[in-house]
């Protein structure tokens, strides 16, 4: 593997191997701090973000690389027409790796095709997003231990919401995991993944749009922003985005073990006074999601420690 375009090119084998290693990166940072001397990472980012950008930029250095890049299509040669695969073909004769943020879907997919070096999809439009399954799985395995025998409950904007597809089909792999997808109508998952991931493998899951009447049987609530960006109207999404509001109030059914985990930026999908509870992981996940990343461009570009 020299791409990470979509979570399923990874087998469960090598997302453990990751873990693995962003386990060994969090108990001996030490051991890595010169690991990609000498490297460029390149960051095209042609849709906002906080998190994954600057996680990928702190991951390399960390890693002792260098990062060059853009954080938004205003800045770069996209503002004068250029295309996703010649824009790709330049920087890879910059850059050792490259991670690609863009509003079309499958535009990483094209860019690693001319790249010539390993692309890194950092989220495409409303498809996937999966270096951000990479933080979710390594929260879920240091809050659980495990992947396997848990109901994961998805709630909010499942159509348009990128991770929400990622993390759909990686802990699909995994046994005994069981789905409760929970929406309103409008933004139900895209049925592909219902008749291309879940029914195919007979994974059970429910689609609900009642957010209190699911909490007592989840392990996992993988929270989500209603994806204002992806709308056609905004009145649709007016009328959707406060749908779901975690309260302290509707966490008193849940289990002591609950963990609840969101990709961040929120909105209004959870109150702060959540954050507080034990149970709330959403900023070990960004954390989680660094040194996941470390351990991905260590892996992509061959480099042993
Ligand atoms: C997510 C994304 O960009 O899809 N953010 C992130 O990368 N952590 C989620 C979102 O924007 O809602």
């Amino acid at each position: 593997m020299n791409n990470l375009i979509d979570i399923m090119q990874m087998s469960t084998d090598e997302l453990q191997e990751l873990i693995d290693r962003a386990m060994d990166i969090i108990a001996d940072p030490s051991k890595y701090a010169e690991a990609c001397h000498g490297k460029k990472l390149a960051t095209l980012f042609f849709e906002p973000s906080t998190r994954t950008r600057l996680s990928f930029e702190a991951a390399m250095y960390e890693l002792g690389g260098n990062v060059i890049g853009f954080s938004e299509a205003a800045s770069s040669s996209a503002a004068k027409g250029e295309s996703v695969a010649d824009t790709a073909r330049t920087v890879g004769c910059y850059a050792d790796i490259i991670a690609m943020r863009h509003p079309k879907e499958g535009a990483p997919l094209v860019a690693s095709r001319k790249a010539g070096v390993p692309v890194i999809n950092a989220g495409d439009g409303g498809h996937n997003h999966p270096t951000q399954t990479l933080a979710d799985l390594l929260t879920i395995y240091r809050e659980k231990g495990t992947f396997e025998n848990l109901t994961v409950g998805l709630c909010g904007d499942l159509k348009f919401g990128r991770t929400v597809h990622s993390l759909i089909c990686a802990m699909s792999r995994y046994p005994g995991v069981r789905f409760v997808l929970i929406s309103p109508e409008e933004l139900k998952v895209p049925r592909y993944l219902i008749t291309d991931i879940l029914e195919p493998a007979n994974i059970p899951y429910e689609e609900v749009t009642s957010l209190e009447d699911a909490m007592p049987e989840l392990d996992i609530l993988y929270m989500t922003r209603v994806q204002r960006e992806r709308f056609f109207n905004e009145a649709d999404y007016l009328r959707l985005k406060d749908t779901y509001i975690l309260t302290p109030e509707k966490l008193r059914s849940a289990k002591q073990s609950l963990s609840i985990l969101h990709p961040l930026p929120r909105v209004n999908e959870i109150s702060v006074a959540v954050d507080d509870d034990p149970r709330a992981c959403y900023f070990k996940q960004v954390l989680n999601g660094k040194y996941m990343r470390m351990a991905l461009i260590l892996k992509l570009l061959e480099v042993n420690v």
